[in-house]
């Protein structure tokens, strides 16, 4: 690799993108770092609409951007929206499995339903969608970037009622590994980034017991503030840059030092 132009090691020109639940919150700031980096950008959400305004406001920028509905919870689903890419762009070279519920619940109150909801959408979408783009990158010959939002949870218990939840991160984390190694002789790269408490209004929405208060206290994270989507999406854009070429199979913890501290 060279680091003549180091800009150049940061463009994505050309590249189509999938952004999973790009509507709001982290997805939309991923979608909007890889377009202004040059990328096409997919758009893809349960929330038509929403997603379909962050595209246009990506395109009024005079970047590229589309929008498409997709529930990861749905395998049909799942492969009509990376088929419609396929067809219509005849590659896809990066994926952003970022969709996420971050709903919680004790451990007595988590029904088969609930369980199978939640890892449906954190887990099962990931590994489906990890499937299909793996398909087009080998068909078409693309040396594709996938990059999984785990959480720092995958690592640590944080707090109680994050039983589920805690899980399909760490199995995040786990299908990560797995896939890296699988598809490094195709010359795709699989990496994660796991934020800590980032503030979205999926965090600010999500269901499931109220944290005690000496609880919130102990999630302050050593840097004195906590995340923003742009943070995450500058860790998103430096794992599908050429910049980190040499890494695979990393899950990259963002979260203001708090897990380390
Ligand atoms: N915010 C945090 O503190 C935090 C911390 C660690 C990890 N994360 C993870 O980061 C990712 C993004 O989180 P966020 O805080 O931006 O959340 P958010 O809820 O603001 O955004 C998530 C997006 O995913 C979409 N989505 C949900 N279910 C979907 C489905 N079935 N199919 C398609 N789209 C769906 C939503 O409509 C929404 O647009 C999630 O995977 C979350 O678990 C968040």
């Amino acid at each position: 690799m060279s680091l003549d132009n180091h800009m150049k090691l940061y463009a994505l020109d050309r590249r189509v993108a999938l952004v999973t639940g790009g509507a709001q919150g982290m997805g939309a700031a991923i979608s909007r770092l890889l377009a202004d980096a040059g990328a096409h950008v997919v758009i893809a959400d349960v929330q038509a609409q929403k997603a379909q305004d962050v595209a246009v406001s990506i395109c009024e920028s005079g970047l590229s951007a589309q929008s498409m509905l997709l529930d990861v919870a749905d395998e049909a689903s799942i492969i009509a929206v990376t088929e419609a890419i396929e067809r219509e762009h005849g590659r896809l070279d990066i994926l952003i499995n970022n969709a996420g519920t971050q709903d919680r619940n004790f451990i007595e109150d988590t029904t088969s339903e609930y369980w199978d909801r939640l890892m449906a959408i954190n887990l099962r979408g990931p590994a489906l969608l990890t499937r299909e783009a793996v398909r087009i990158m080998r068909a078409h010959n693309i040396d594709g970037r996938i990059v999984n939002i785990a959480s720092n949870s995958a690592f640590h218990a944080s707090a109680p009622s994050l039983y589920a939840y805690s899980t399909s991160k760490a199995g995040v984390a786990g299908l990560t590994r797995a896939a890296a190694l699988e598809v490094v002789k195709d010359g795709i790269r699989v990496n994660a980034v796991c934020p800590g408490n980032t503030t979205t209004e999926g965090q600010m929405s999500a269901s499931g017991p109220d944290f005690p208060a000496e609880q919130i206290a102990q999630f302050a994270p050593p840097v004195g503030r906590t995340g923003t989507p742009e943070d995450i999406a500058g860790a998103v854009l430096f794992l599908v840059g050429d910049i980190s070429s040499y890494m695979t199979g990393q899950t990259l913890v963002i979260d203001g030092g708090w897990l380390t501290c």
